[in-house]
Parts: C-alpha cells; sequence; structure tokens
C-alpha cells in the first residue's frame, strides 16, 4: 500500500500552521490553539461537547461540490491531525481592541451580555459561525436561539445574550434591530477575503494542499482518499489492528472510555460517504453530518410528496445535541455509537427506524448489505462501513410522530425516546392496516420495537377504547424497562412509554377525542423567548447610578481577557492531575504509582506519605464556620469516593492525567456510606447542633408546644431540597511558582487570605512570602471560596518539593467528584393557625447536610431566613448539621436564605392547601406588621407586582384552562421576599493611585471579579468622587499585597462595601488635594493633579473598610410572580412567564444589577427543576458528573417571557451609596417557580381525584412531576 507522509496544514486566523511532526492522534484542537498558537480566547471547560466554551468556526472544502463551508464546531472534540486543509477562526480572529471588534463582540458586550465572560467567546463563536454560514441569506430569531441552545452561561440568565445575538435577525422586532450596530462600522477592519476583523498577516490560500493518491499517514493516524483505499486500509489491519474510524469523533465525548485504539483513520475525505440521492427513495451518505441530514430532511420534505413525514424527522434530528455537535457529528457515527452501546438512546436510529429506513455496508472485501437498523445491530461491523440510509417513500395514509423525552429542552441525551408510524385505512380512517410501528430507546437495551403490542393492533380499529386499553396492557407487559441509576425509574420509563403511545393514538383521533383530552396529543410548544427589563436611572447621579456596560466586557467577548489558565505557559513548568479516590467510607490500603512514574513525561507522584510539607489545605475555626481540618492528600481514612489521594506531575496536562488513571489503589475496611441526611439522623455522632453566631440570630419566641395546642388546624410535614454543582465555567485552576522569597501563587479564587494562609502554613513560609494574585474568575458563585486553596495548596506543594512552576487546571468530572456543592437540606415541620388563619405556631428542625466534615454548614442561615416575610405567635427554629460520606459541601450563592425561604414558603402552601384558602390570600394575611414601615414597604412591592403581571386574571385564566385540560396543566404563584442584608465582619483594602502625568487613576480593590462587575461599580464611584472621567480608571487585579488581610469575596456585599472604601479612600484623596484645589480658579483635573505633584502631594490613598465603619443594614425587598404548564403524560415543563420586581435601592448600575437579577434567577431555577446530583449507593461515587448527567438550564428553559423591575423611587438612607444588592436575592425567588409547578400538579391530582396534601421536594425534575401527577394509563381515555 502506499503511504504518504508529510505534514498537516491549516490556518488559524488567516495565518498558515504546518504540524509536520508525529502527533498524537489524540491531540485536540482546542489545546493547539491554546498551547501552541497561543490563542487562549478559546475556552475549555467539559471536554465532552457539553457547554459551548470551545466553539470555533470551522471551515473547509466540501469534497462534493469543491466549495467553502463553515460551521461552528466544538474545539475539544476535534483531532488537531483532522484539520488539514481547514481554516479555522477564533474569536481572537473576527476582531479585537487593536484592529475594531467584530459587531458579535461587540453587541454581546454593549448588550450587558457578558458577565465573568468564560463562556462568551464560545457564544461568540457559535453566532458568528452562524452569521457566516448564513451569509446573504440572513438568519431568524429562532436560527439563532437553536444555534445557541449548546452554550452553556451559568451567569447572565440567557436574556441578554439572547437579545444582543437577536439584533442581527431579519424578523427581530424594530425594537431590537434598533439597538444592532451598523455591521458596516469595522469598516477596513473586516478582511476582504474572510469576512472577518483582519489580522494582516494570511500566509495561504488558507487551505493546505492535498495528498493525491496515496493513504496519507502520521504516526497511528491515517487518512485514506477514496473508498477503494479505505477498504484496501482496513483489510491490510486484517482484523488484529484495533482501529477507530474518524468522522466527527464527536462520540468521544459521549464514550470517553472507549479503547484503546491502535490506529485511527480519517474518513472524512471520501467522498463516497457524502453521497445524497434526493430521488425517491432517498439516500443520504453515512458521512452526512446531522445538521446537513436536517437540512436535507426538510427540504426533500416539502418538495417531494413521496417524502411528506421527512419534515417530522428533521424536527426531532434538531434535538439531537447541539448546533456544533450535529455540525460535526455524521450519521453513520451516531448509529455505530448505537451499535457499540446498545443502551445509548439514539434518536437518529428511532427516527430511521420508525420509517423502516435501511442501511447499506460495505466490507474490507468489498461486500456490500443492506440492512434493517435491527439487522446491523447484530451484525460484526470489524472491518465494515457504513456506506448511507435508505429512506423509503411512505404514503400519506400514514401517520407518523416521534418523541423525544429529556430532563431539560435541550442538549441532553433522551430519558426515552419513541417513534410510532401505522398506515390508516382510507376508508373508515381509524382502522390500521397491517402492523402498526412502535419503537422506544432509553427503556431497556433489548428493546427496540414492541413487537407484541404491534401485533396485537394489526388491523384493528384505534378509536375503540377497549381495543387500545388492551394495547395498554400488552404495551405494559413487553416494555419491561432496566434500572439504572442515573435514568429516572422504570415506572416513569413504563408510564410514559404508554403516554407516549397515548399521544400517538389522541393524534390519529383528532377531534374524535373528548375536547378535554385533545391537548394531550400536543407538545408543549416553547415560543420566542422576550424580555422586558424596567429600571430607574437618575443622570443627576451619574456616573453612579447609571447603566455603564462592564468595563472588561468586550475584552471579554474578544478573548482579551485573561484567566489563570489564560497565562502563558512557564518553559519549565510542569502539570499536576490529582488521582482520586473512587470508594468512601473506607481505609486507604496501597496506592502504587509505579505504573505512572513510568510513563511519558512523569516527574513526580506527591501523596500523603512522601510530601515534605503540611498535608492540610483547610483549617479548623478559621473563621468559616469550619470544625474540621481538611487534607490536602487523604492519609488514611477515605472519607468519600473523588477524596483527592495524589497529584501525578508531568510535562503536560495530557500526561499527568493519562498517568493519573494508572495510578492503582486499593481500599479495606469498607462500610456502607451515608448519602443522605435521612440515613445521617441514624447515626447521632453524625448530627451536631449548628451554634448561631454573628449578626443573623435565630430568634425563638414564644412556646412553641403550647400554641400548637391552642391552633385551630395543625400541619406537620417534610421537605427536601437538593444539592447544587456551582457550575462556574472556569474550573478550578492554580499555577505556583516558586520566587526567591516564597512563592508566587495565581489562584482562581474568591479567598486569597485563605489560599494565602494555606499555602503558608503547608510550605511553613511566612504569610509575607506567598503572594497570591488573581484578575478574574470565570464565575465562583461562592464554590472558589474554600475549594480553590485544596488545588492552590496541592499545587504548592509540587511547586515546592520540584522547585518548578506547577499548574493545576481541573476537567470538569474531576472538579465535581472532588469538590462539594450546595448543601442538601431536610426539614421536619410542625405549624398551626387559628380559625382565622393566622400563624399561631411555627416548629422547624432544619438539617443541612455539610459532606464528610461539619465544615461551612449553612443551617443556622437558612434558620435565620425561615421566617421570611411572615408573623407568628411562636417560633422554634433549631438549625442542625449532618455529616455524610460525599464531598464536603460549601457555601453556594445564597447559602441557606434560599433553603430557609423555601422552607416556610412549602409551610404557607401546606397550611393555606389544608385550609383550601388561596395560597396568596392566606399569605397577605399572615406578613408581619410589627413593623408598619416595612410592612408597607413590602405590600406597596407585592400588590405593583400583582397588577403588573396582572396576576388575578392569569390566575382566573390558569384556573379555567386547567378545567379544560386533563393533560396539560398550569400553576401560577405569587412569592414575596424579604432579605435582611448585614454587612457582619468583612474586612477590604481599596487603593487610590493617581498619576502625575496623565491624571489616571489605578485601583486596586479588595474584591474578586467574577462577573458580578465590582470592578465597573468601584470604577463609577471612583469617577463620580473624583470628578473625572470613568476612562481614566483602571482596575488592578487583586493581590495580597494591596489587600492584606482582605476578605472573602462573597455574600452580596463585597462590591458595595469596596465601592464604599473607594469612595473613603477617594474622600481622604481629595482632602489632601483641597488646598491646591482651593487655589485654582477653575475645575481641570490634570492640572490639579500636576499641581498636587509639584507641591509634594501624596497622589495615593486608601481606605481599610471594616466593621469600624459602622454601616448599618438593610432590608432588600422584592416579590415574583411564575406561571408554568406541565405535559401531564411526560412531566415536561414550560415556564410561560416570570414578573420579578426588586427594591435594589439607588442601583449603583442598573444594567449590572438587571443582569445580577436575571443570572441568580436562572441558577435557582436549575436548583429547583433540573439539577439534581446522584451518586452510586454502594461505592458512593458521584454519578453526575459532566455535562451528560447533570443539568443547568440552557436558553430555552428560561421563562419565555422575562420581565424584571427594579422598584422606583427605592433610595434609602442606609448601605452604601443608597443601594442594595442584587446577587443573591433573586435566586431565592425562583422557589416561585416551584410553587408554580406544585400548583400545576395539584390540579392533575385533583383529577385524579386525590386533593390530600403531598409532599413535593426540590429539585421537581421532569420524572418527579410525573410520579406526583399520579398516571394511571387505565385512564387514558379519549
Ligand atoms: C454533547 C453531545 C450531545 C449529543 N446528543 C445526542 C442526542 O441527543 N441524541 C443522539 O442520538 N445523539 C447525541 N449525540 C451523539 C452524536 O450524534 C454522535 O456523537 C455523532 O453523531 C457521532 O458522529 P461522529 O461523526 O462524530 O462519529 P465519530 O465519533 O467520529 O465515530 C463514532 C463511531 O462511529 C464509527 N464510524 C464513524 N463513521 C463510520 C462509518 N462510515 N462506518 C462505520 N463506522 C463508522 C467510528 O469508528 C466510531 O466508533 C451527542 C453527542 C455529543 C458529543
Ligand atoms: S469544552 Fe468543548 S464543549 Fe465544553
Ligand atoms: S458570563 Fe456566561 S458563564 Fe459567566
Amino acid at each position: 500500500m502506499n503511504f504518504s507522509s508529510g505534514s498537516i496544514e491549516f490556518t488559524v486566523n488567516g495565518r498558515l500552521h504546518i504540524v509536520d511532526r508525529n502527533l498524537n492522534a489524540d491531540t485536540k484542537l482546542v489545546d493547539f490553539l491554546r498551547q501552541t498558537a497561543l490563542l487562549t480566547g478559546t475556552k475549555w471547560m467539559c471536554r465532552e461537547g457539553g457547554c459551548g466554551s470551545c466553539v470555533v468556526g470551522f471551515s473547509a472544502i466540501n469534497i462534493l461540490t469543491n466549495k467553502k463551508e463553515s460551521r461552528a464546531v466544538h474545539s475539544c472534540l476535534l483531532p488537531l491531525l483532522s484539520c488539514d486543509g481547514s481554516e479555522i477562526t477564533t474569536v481572537e480572529g473576527i476582531g479585537n481592541k487593536k484592529d475594531g471588534y467584530h459587531p458579535v463582540q461587540s453587541q454581546l458586550a454593549d448588550m450587558n451580555g457578558s458577565q465573568c465572560g468564560y463562556c462568551s467567546p464560545g457564544m461568540v463563536m457559535s453566532m458568528y459561525s452562524l452569521l457566516q454560514k448564513n451569509s446573504g441569506e440572513g438568519v431568524t430569531m429562532k436560527e439563532i436561539e437553536s444555534s445557541l441552545s449548546g452554550n452553556i452561561c451559568r451567569c447572565t440568565g440567557y436574556r441578554p445574550i439572547m437579545d444582543a445575538f437577536k439584533t442581527f435577525a431579519k424578523d427581530a422586532p424594530q425594537e431590537l434591530k434598533s439597538r444592532c450596530v451598523d455591521l458596516e462600522d469595522l469598516g477596513d477592519a473586516i478582511c476582504p477575503k474572510t469576512g472577518s476583523a483582519c489580522q494582516g498577516h494570511c500566509e495561504s490560500n488558507g487551505l493546505a494542499k492535498v495528498v493525491d493518491g496515496k493513504i496519507f499517514k502520521m504516526g497511528n493516524w491515517y487518512r485514506p482518499e477514496s473508498l477503494e483505499q479505505l477498504m484496501e486500509l482496513l483489510s491490510s489491519f486484517g482484523g488484529e489492528v484495533k482501529y477507530r474510524l474518524v468522522a466527527g469523533n464527536t462520540g468521544t465525548g459521549v464514550y470517553k472510555d472507549d479503547g484503546p485504539y491502535d490506529v485511527y483513520v480519517d474518513i472524512n475525505k471520501i467522498g463516497d460517504l457524502y453521497q445524497v440521492s434526493k430521488e425517491s427513495p432517498l439516500i443520504i451518505g453515512g458521512g452526512i453530518n446531522l445538521t446537513v441530514m436536517q437540512e436535507t430532511l426538510s427540504s426533500i420534505g416539502s418538495t417531494n410528496p413521496d417524502y411528506w413525514y421527512a419534515v417530522t424527522l428533521a424536527e426531532h434530528i434538531e434535538k439531537i445535541g447541539s448546533v456544533p455537535v450535529r455540525n460535526a457529528g455524521s450519521i453513520a457515527g451516531n448509529l455505530m455509537m448505537k451499535h457499540g452501546h446498545r443502551e445509548f438512546p439514539s434518536d437518529l436510529f428511532i427516527v430511521l427506524e420508525t420509517v423502516g429506513a435501511k442501511i447499506t455496508i460495505i466490507s474490507c472485501k468489498r461486500e456490500i448489505q443492506q440492512l434493517t437498523l435491527e439487522q446491523f445491530l447484530e451484525t460484526d461491523m470489524n472491518g465494515q462501513i457504513i456506506l448511507h440510509v435508505t429512506l423509503p417513500p411512505l404514503s400519506t395514509d400514514h401517520i407518523i410522530k416521534t418523541f423525544k423525552i429529556m430532563p431539560r429542552s435541550c442538549n441532553a441525551h433522551a430519558y426515552i425516546n419513541a417513534g410510532f408510524c401505522a398506515k390508516i385505512s382510507p376508508q373508515e380512517n381509524i382502522r390500521i392496516v397491517g402492523k402498526p410501528t412502535i419503537i422506544f430507546g432509553g427503556i431497556r437495551t433489548s428493546l427496540v420495537h414492541a413487537i407484541e403490542t404491534e401485533n396485537f393492533l394489526a388491523d384493528k380499529f384505534l378509536d375503540d377504547e377497549m381495543t387500545f386499553q388492551n394495547a395498554l396492557k400488552v404495551l405494559d407487559q413487553e416494555l419491561c424497562p432496566e434500572e439504572h441509576l442515573l435514568n429516572p425509574d422504570s415506572d416513569y420509563l413504563k408510564t410514559v412509554a404508554q403516554g407516549l403511545f397515548y399521544k400517538f393514538v389522541l393524534t390519529i383521533i383528532g377531534d374524535k377525542a373528548a375536547p378535554e383530552f385533545r391537548s394531550g396529543a400536543l407538545n408543549l410548544e416553547r415560543k420566542m423567548m422576550s424580555g422586558k427589563q424596567d429600571y430607574d436611572t437618575d443622570s443627576k447621579e451619574w456616573p453612579v447610578n447609571q447603566p455603564t456596560i462592564k468595563v472588561e466586557a468586550r475584552a471579554q467577548c474578544s478573548g482579551e481577557a485573561k484567566y489563570i489558565d489564560d497565562i502563558p505557559i512557564r518553559v519549565d513548568e510542569l502539570y499536576g492531575a490529582f488521582v482520586l479516590s473512587t470508594a468512601a467510607n473506607c481505609l486507604l490500603d496501597k496506592v502504587d504509582a509505579s505504573l505512572a512514574l513510568k510513563s511519558d513525561g512523569v516527574i513526580a507522584f506527591f501523596y500523603a506519605s512522601n510530601i515534605n510539607t503540611g498535608n492540610v489545605f483547610f483549617f479548623a475555626n478559621n473563621g468559616l464556620n469550619c470544625d474540621n481540618n481538611e487534607e490536602v492528600f487523604c492519609s488514611g481514612k477515605v472519607l468519600y469516593a473523588g477524596q483527592s489521594l495524589g497529584l501525578v506531575v508531568a510535562r503536560t496536562q495530557k500526561q499527568a492525567i493519562e498517568a493519573a488513571k494508572l495510578v492503582r489503589v486499593t481500599y479495606k475496611n469498607h462500610q456502607k456510606p451515608v448519602l443522605t441526611i435521612q440515613d445521617a439522623l441514624k447515626d447521632s455522632t453524625r448530627i451536631q447542633k449548628h451554634s448561631v453566631s454573628g449578626s443573623r440570630q435565630v430568634v425563638n419566641v414564644g412556646d412553641v408546644e403550647d400554641g400548637l395546642s391552642q391552633s385551630d388546624t395543625v400541619v406537620e410535614g417534610e421537605f427536601e431540597i437538593g444539592s447544587q454543582y456551582h457550575f462556574y465555567m472556569e474550573t478550578l485552576v492554580a499555577a505556583c511558582v516558586p520566587v526567591e522569597d516564597g512563592m508566587d501563587v495565581f489562584c482562581a479564587t474568591q479567598d486569597q487570605e485563605a489560599v494565602q494562609s494555606a499555602v503558608s502554613n503547608c510550605l511553613n513560609l511566612r504569610n509575607s512570602q506567598v503572594n497570591v494574585q488573581t484578575r478574574r474568575l470565570g464565575g465562583g458563585f461562592g464554590g472558589k471560596i474554600s475549594r480553590s486553596t485544596l488545588v492552590a495548596v496541592a499545587c504548592a506543594i509540587a511547586a515546592s518539593e520540584l522547585s518548578r512552576p506547577v499548574r493545576i487546571a481541573l476537567d470538569l468530572e474531576t472538579n465535581m467528584a472532588l469538590t462539594g456543592g450546595r448543601l442538601p437540606y431536610y426539614c421536619h415541620y410542625k405549624a398551626g393557625v387559628n380559625k382565622d388563619g393566622l400563624l399561631q405556631a411555627v416548629d422547624l428542625k432544619i438539617i443541612s447536610d455539610c459532606g464528610c466534615s461539619f465544615n461551612e454548614g449553612t443551617a443556622y442561615i437558612a434558620a435565620s431566613f425561615a421566617k421570611n416575610c411572615y408573623a407568628s405567635k411562636c417560633w422554634k427554629i433549631t438549625p442542625l448539621l449532618a455529616k455524610t460520606d460525599t464531598a464536603s459541601n460549601t457555601h453556594c450563592r445564597a447559602p441557606g436564605p434560599i433553603q430557609g425561604i423555601a422552607i416556610i414558603e412549602n409551610l404557607m402552601e401546606h397550611l393555606a392547601h389544608v385550609r383550601k384558602e388561596d395560597p396568596l390570600d392566606f399569605r397577605l394575611k399572615n406578613l408581619n406588621r410589627s413593623d408598619e414601615n416595612e410592612f408597607s414597604a413590602l405590600q406597596h412591592i407585592i400588590s405593583e407586582v400583582r397588577r403588573s403581571s396582572n396576576y388575578d386574571e392569569r390566575y382566573r385564566q390558569v384556573n379555567e384552562f386547567n378545567c379544560n385540560n386533563r393533560w396539560k396543566k398550569r400553576g401560577i404563584n405569587l412569592l414575596p421576599m424579604v432579605y435582611p442584608m448585614y454587612y457582619s465582619s468583612y474586612r477590604y483594602n481599596v487603593l487610590v493611585a493617581v498619576n502625575r502625568n496623565d491624571g489616571s487613576v489605578s485601583v486596586s480593590h479588595g474584591g474578586i471579579e467574577c462577573g458580578q462587575g465590582i470592578n465597573t461599580k468601584v470604577s463609577q464611584v471612583v469617577a463620580k468622587e473624583l470628578g473625572i472621567d470613568i476612562s481614566l480608571v483602571s482596575i488592578k487585579p487583586t493581590n495580597t499585597l494591596t489587600n492584606t488581610n482582605g476578605s472573602v469575596t462573597g455574600g452580596s456585599k463585597t462590591s458595595e462595601l469596596n465601592c464604599y472604601a473607594a469612595m473613603r479612600a477617594c474622600q481622604k484623596l481629595k482632602k489632601k488635594m483641597l488646598s491646591i484645589r482651593e487655589k485654582m480658579q477653575y475645575n481641570n483635573w490634570n492640572v490639579l493633579v500636576e499641581k498636587c505633584y509639584n507641591s509634594n502631594v501624596d497622589l495615593t490613598a486608601r481606605h481599610f473598610y471594616s466593621p469600624k465603619d459602622d454601616l448599618t443594614g438593610y432590608v432588600i425587598r422584592g416579590a415574583t410572580v411564575s406561571e408554568v404548564e406541565i405535559d401531564v403524560l411526560t412531566g415536561e415543563k414550560l415556564i410561560r412567564r416570570v414578573d420579578i420586581l426588586e427594591d435594589a435601592g439607588l442601583s449603583i448600575n442598573p444594567l449590572l444589577d438587571i443582569g445580577q437579577v436575571e443570572g441568580g434567577f436562572i441558577m435557582g431555577l436549575g436548583l429547583w427543576t433540573s439539577e439534581k446530583m446522584i451518586y452510586d449507593p454502594t461505592t458512593g461515587k458521584k454519578l453526575s458528573r459532566g455535562t451528560w448527567n447533570y443539568y443547568p438550564p440552557l436558553n430555552n428553559d428560561i421563562p419565555m417571557d422575562f420581565r424584571i423591575t427594579m422598584l422606583k423611587n427605592a433610595a434609602h438612607p442606609f448601605g452604601v451609596l443608597r443601594s442594595k444588592a442584587t446577587g443573591e436575592p433573586p435566586l431565592c425567588m425562583s422557589v416561585s417557580v416551584f410553587f408554580a409547578l406544585r400548583n400545576a400538579v395539584n390540579a392533575a391530582r385533583i383529577d385524579c381525584g386525590d386533593s390530600d396534601w403531598f409532599q413535593m421536594d426540590g429539585p421537581a425534575t421532569i420524572d418527579t412531576l410525573h410520579k406526583l401527577m399520579k398516571i394511571d394509563p387505565s385512564k387514558f381515555l379519549f
């Protein structure tokens, strides 16, 4: 066989790159971009195609049309070697500060679509690629929503991102269109060739040479150019060589542990795999990607009557993964994943089998076979290639319907998918002709067709209710779902499968079904998302209170903003990768790293027994409510599965990660892990009281027992709230560099002081020898307070032991396993009201699960919030902590407030339900009236939102809807909130330094910019206080020198307190300048500065904010109205509308504060609806690790209609500059959606004849909702 060796050539942003050395076939484009091309704008997080942060533009010649095509792809999945001949565009390539920003970048920045900015490059490139692809035709709003549906943003709540990008849509409403920057604004900055910002250094025509006639070979990478060559190559392997065909390579994002492979065969240049014949029968090549397949089906559906059904298939294919997955993922690749992993709920397999498509394969002996999909599953595919799929023509008397039921709106695998096809007799209309097709995925590995049901229904009359009921029974018998820990239980799968069949039958029956059942046939209909933001701004106060864009927004949207892992790699730098335990509640037996130490590039392995340093990263009594020391590396007792056992250090990150897998660990003395509070309660040593400290005192009043005994109605119950992973897009990362006086630590942390003290303790250095620096975080949400310290200390230990710089950047899976999240909660409650429905006594036992140490408990915070805005004669609130064998949990945005408020609101719902009172009326009459001002302020907010949201009318409509629809239910809720804000014991330094030459001002404050906009707010305050333009202010990275003894960034207070300190520092500065200023006849900043300098005035000033400053706290009030709809047959939900009214005082920056409200609310939405932590009960392993099994909300999960209003005329006398905090309170109001869902579920239960109170815990995932609605297939009536 003829092989050609040579180089891989491709361009990145117009610059030619030639790779001519043997590269590991597994090298991904993202690593090349970041590490070799030094283009760190492209980020990575999940490395499995699930988050979108690595999206880049990819252009290549279509081998059939010979035309260049552009699309968005995930650079974390794309092998570098398959980029030969392509043009890659990264976020740096389309615009930057020097050449001008691309409108997509500036639009996203200017419309406040970038908070922490870590998702922004991926967002920009997804949008940019869509515009590139559709250049000339324009894009629609729907295309934009769909194209962005695979990009996770944890900060913004998506609304501003969608609005920013929709300004480019041809069908955008005028209001949005008018906010679009003219594309021509870029002028000369756009490269005439690429249409993007010119880099001025194009070195090639963008396309590398194509090797002719020979199979390209580089190491174990082969690239045949024809089918003939491919077959020849495969036959040369002779069945001995384990090979992987590489099409889009997206399969590696799902099944990461497939392999190892001896060789890789790139099949992207084989034209035979890309053939499409649009005649009848329709033939689509196996190499065709899912986007092209979807487009082909959409177009043929409207042009070829034989394929009238193709649109249905196209709509289903649109639900596969995300646009970049479909842009790269091929038909053959998807089907082969199903072939290799029978449990894989392939959507493609479902739609193809529904219509009886066939697969054509060819063997390396040139034997061609056409197979049904079921035959294909049974065929040995070694040495075989999928050539194409053939779809049969079908007459229009067929009815076809397919379903995909997934845990969130998009970019998730199906819990269950299904396809139904039946030929209906044209005469009698509802009689099935022959056998129908009924297929399911996700139920059981061996189930494809529900054969028994198909047989039973052959030639039957479907509109006969008895026949249908009997068919359901047959189906019930043959489904036999397999239980899988990560999937909903078999009851859910079975009942939903039957429900989908019912939906299909209702579709056929149409108007013959009774009106209340008809909506069962329909899927929930999500309309285009829209949002409104309403706030006051007073120009007299500007630049404070001015809706100013984040100062770094454009840098974030162009990839110029640097995060810790973007710091250039030093020549002698090494990488660390953790070895994690795979068991919990046992003892470490042996740790054997001999294999790992022998592998390529490995330098060392550190673990508890071989380090010469300390081994504790978190110290008891360190001020964060800590009772236990926490170890860096486990020294004996394994507390949880996922605990750090050691660190492999190697030359590259990949080498370190691979070697870490080779460390052999054995365990002994296994005991069953305790994973829930309920189980912990059985062992008294795992429970302890949570002592109440600080300002958030839990005040118990009256004699609860007495109060209960005098109550007219008493309720008792339980309520549980799950954990939540922070899902910061930038995972934990630290880089440590030994320096002459100690250690420089670059760390993504919200608490530099904790890092500094832990590192110095471990390395036996003085605090002053550890220099911590953080420019910004890619999100924190509390998850980078204590847990960053673990990574920083492990990194510092390695750097110190080896006297070399070391970096650790966690992948998502490791991050999720290693660290805990939001504390899960359990509450037992008992409460009573008098005959008028007024609260007499409330007894709450609130337990928070701290994980494996009693550190960072939040139960007392929850307890202090658990009264919310209500009055009771007696209160008894008992906060407790539980210890389980899970990763030590930690603070997560609104840690405690959200649970406290949810707990009392759940109780209010319970009491209202039992008393058959309207929940809102019940809430209103129980409002706390002890302080008349407080009461009327809250009442005002409630009545405002009630009016502006048209609550009363919508409440009536919801009830009417529910009366008329058995299989769709709606719910509405109005939830009030009070959130007392105390400043407690925080401390921050702000240093303001004026440069005498140009009057510019450098500021270093004590907070960490993590997306909340602290840098912008501090700049506004400095500008206002000094009377200068904001552009003169420059904020420097936070470090432990200028912010010595500074506190954590968190609790929504940091921005305010640093603004306060900045104001005070400026005042001190002005005082120093005053005497000079008074002598000046006119006001000119630069002249003033110069004169001060010449008069030897120190042009720097600082202020140390401490409790001595004696700021007075205040109360934040808000109210939210949420309306939802549930598909009763599947448990799927739609958030129809949310109205939030929040009091932000005189907001320092209303634009940023609106962003905080929206983002906080959507993060809460995840907590209440889709983010569920699942553990293996035997090993204690966290199973929901990664984007495939853990589901933060995506853009299509947010309310369809999302309206935020900031209370007008709300300046108040307390706090800082009359503003109020916005970071955490809105998250607490997200529980309103949960109660709206509860009301919808209740309506469904009433239809089942059950009007009793029921316990509904968070998160209300689709299977939880479904289970509570008590679906009984025998009630599937027409
Ligand atoms: C984030 C994410 C979300 C996803 N969501 C969904 C979803 O919701 N529903 C769904 O159904 N799928 C989903 N997928 C799967 C996706 O559709 C597949 O990964 C994709 O179609 C595989 O195609 P590929 O070209 O990338 O295959 P590759 O990864 O290149 O290859 C996969 C396998 O197919 C083999 N192969 C490739 N081409 C051929 C050929 N012509 N002949 C024989 N063997 C071949 C390879 O040897 C390999 O074993 C998702 C994937 C990701 C990463
Ligand atoms: S890093 Fe590529 S999609 Fe997440
Ligand atoms: S701005 Fe999107 S993740 Fe932070």
